[in-house]
């Protein structure tokens, strides 16, 4: 039966490698914006040493094409639009590398613009199965050559790996959100202001969370942590003693 199923493989057989083999294969990370998410998983990653996977970075590309291309995020135009669009990321030290149509645009796609555009695109029905196929491809070509993924978004837990081996649900106080993003600008050089950045966050979340298709929610199973009062370095801990069973 086992070989059947190994032979059959697909997107949501992971849980039986796991089982299987007994390795951890994927860990899925999800929380709204600022939660600690994205340099949380990416040290996860590292000292788990398995395959990062930004998904915010590929809805990220996707907003930057629309800018790019002249394309109305709220329009059917997004439909045909997102269908010639190839999306890659690779592993970077920093992270991620991401390339659209071959381009590198990285850099390009961190901008509040792009945070606030990615959140429209991301509610559009085409991009939405787009990026979970790719995600899944992804995923399963690094477990298949052996490997372990850490995927951080919004809909891992949920939607895009429901059989996750670790789900985890970052959460943070907007007002300490809002003020690492400053700290995260002022490193970058930029200047900002704490209150817009507050009423953006809440903008996002909002958009996020009531959207139709995948919203941002917390996945059964998933194990919640409040990264309000924790510095980066508990926050990594607190997953990977979990992974490893002395959570
Ligand atoms: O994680 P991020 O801030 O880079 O994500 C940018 C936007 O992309 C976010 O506002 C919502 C969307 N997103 C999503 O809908 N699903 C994901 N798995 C990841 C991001």
């Amino acid at each position: 039966m086992g070989w059947q199923l190994l032979l059959n493989f697909d997107d949501t057989s992971y849980g039986f490698l796991y089982f299987l083999f007994g390795y951890t294969v994927i860990i899925a990370i999800d929380g709204p914006a600022g939660s600690g998410k994205s340099t949380t998983a990416k040290d996860v990653a590292r000292r788990l040493g398995s395959l990062y996977i930004d998904t915010g970075a590929m809805y990220r590309a996707v907003a930057w094409s629309c800018l790019k291309a002249n394309i109305d995020p709220e329009s059917d135009d997004l439909d045909g639009h997102v269908g010639n669009l190839v999306i890659a990321l690779s592993p970077s030290d920093d992270g991620v590398v991401v390339r659209l149509n071959g381009q590198d645009i990285t850099n390009d796609i961190r901008s509040s613009t792009i945070s606030e555009m990615s959140s429209i695109v991301s509610r559009n029905e085409a991009v939405r199965t787009k990026m979970v196929q790719l995600q899944r491809k992804m995923a399963k070509n690094a477990v298949l050559a052996g490997g372990s993924v850490v995927m951080e978004g919004r809909d891992i837990g949920t939607v895009v790996f429901p059989d996750a081996e670790f789900k985890f649900f970052l959460v943070a106080d907007p007002a300490v959100r809002a003020k690492r993003r400053v700290i995260q600008l002022k490193e970058k050089g930029v200047t900002s202001d704490e209150g817009t950045l507050y009423r953006e966050i809440l903008e996002r979340d909002a958009r996020d969370e009531t959207r139709e298709l995948s919203p941002l929610r917390k996945a059964p199973g998933a194990i919640e942590l409040d990264t309000s009062r924790l510095s980066f370095e508990e926050q990594v801990e607190n997953i990977i003693r979990a992974v490893k069973g002395n959570g």
